[in-house]
């Protein structure tokens, strides 16, 4: 009675021992296709055997997938937990059986194995977008890829004006060179562009490009830009005089010399405004200023109505020339 438990202990030990000696197959096979690329991966996790392990992929036409003799290796041996299939030939309109096994020492794993269809499952990865401008018209030159020989693919392309991201437009396109009309002259827009194909999914956007249709009206800009900066030299102008002129000393001493000196202000300013030499005089105000910045304060009343008229002809004058 003894003895025959001793034999079945004995033999379930044995059993045991072999399962646990055999090698598993890899796990988690994938093969990952990055445009033209395709690399088959799997879980790597042989870490407590005594034999350094390797492994031996294999792929063969999906429909011959039972005959034994037709497969061709693409790995050997590799201690590597992947395997390029990129330069094998595979076609890229095909479907193919794809195998890996572990091996160690005279161990072998089972096969494990994947279906693969590389039009089906390939990645596209975003393209790249160079961008011209024109006064209306924005032109778009996209990168070829090597795909596009082997499938037909289309550009989606989505803009917009940038101060304007609710209003996208979205229009898909068979060329790789873009032009996108009728946009308004001087007007900054936002591209990007993703890849379409028949039959995987489509790429990611590319990466956001912001461009400026030419056509700007610089003469119009400069007006613009010059009415601030004409109403900062006048500002200039009254902070420069009144800390000189109007100190609070002199005024209390002398009632009638403030409303003589505004009036002295007002025409020194429109002078200003008629003389074409702005520029010199303005700079040196600049500089000024930053003195008088840290001056104290002249009385509120005074200093307001000052102010107040002096900008008040500025502007005026300004919007007159
Ligand atoms: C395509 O997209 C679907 C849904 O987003 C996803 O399940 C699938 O795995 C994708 N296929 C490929 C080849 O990436
Ligand atoms: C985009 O422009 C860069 C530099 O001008 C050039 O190297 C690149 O090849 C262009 N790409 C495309 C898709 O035209
Ligand atoms: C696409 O974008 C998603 C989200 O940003 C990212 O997780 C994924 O890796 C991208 N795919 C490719 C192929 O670039």
């Amino acid at each position: 009675m003894s003895q025959h438990l001793d034999l079945q202990l004995s033999l379930l030990f044995t059993m045991t021992l072999t399962v646990s000696a055999s090698l598993p197959a890899p796990q988690q096979v994938k093969m990952i296709t990055q445009d033209e690329n395709y690399m088959l991966q799997w879980d790597c996790n042989y870490g407590q055997l005594e034999n350094p392990v390797s492994f031996t992929a294999e792929h063969v036409y999906y429909s011959d997938r039972n005959n034994e003799g037709l497969y061709k290796r693409v790995c050997e041996g590799s201690t590597e937990c992947r395997c390029d299939f990129t330069h094998c030939g595979l076609d890229f309109h095909g479907s193919f059986q794809i195998r890996v096994r572990a091996e160690a020492g005279l161990l072998r794993s089972e096969w494990a194995t994947v279906r693969f269809t590389p039009d089906e499952e390939v990645i596209l990865m975003p393209p790249q977008v160079n961008v011209t401008t024109d006064k209306d018209v924005l032109t778009l030159t996209i990168s070829k890829l090597v795909l596009s020989d082997k499938m037909k693919l289309q550009y989606r392309v989505l803009y917009w004006e940038k101060l304007k991201p609710e209003e996208k437009h979205m229009e898909v396109y068979a060329s790789p060179h873009v032009p996108l009309s009728l946009l308004k002259s001087c007007t900054e827009y936002c591209v990007q562009v993703s890849l379409l194909s028949p039959y995987a999914n489509s790429s990611n956007y590319s990466s956001l490009q912001c461009k400026r249709t030419t056509g700007c009206p610089f003469a119009w800009l400069g007006i613009l830009f010059a009415i601030p900066l004409f109403g900062a030299f006048v500002c200039h102008k009254c902070r420069r005089t009144y800390p000189v002129y109007t100190t609070p000393e002199s005024m209390l001493a002398i009632p009638s010399t403030p409303s003589l000196l505004e009036v002295q202000e007002e025409r020194w300013t429109v002078a200003h405004v008629i003389t074409p030499a702005i520029e010199p005089k303005n700079t040196v105000d600049k500089e000024q200023e930053q003195e008088n910045t840290a001056e104290p304060q002249a009385p509120e009343s005074i200093g307001q109505r000052s102010h107040g008229s002096v900008q008040d002809s500025g502007f005026s004058s300004g919007l007159g020339s």
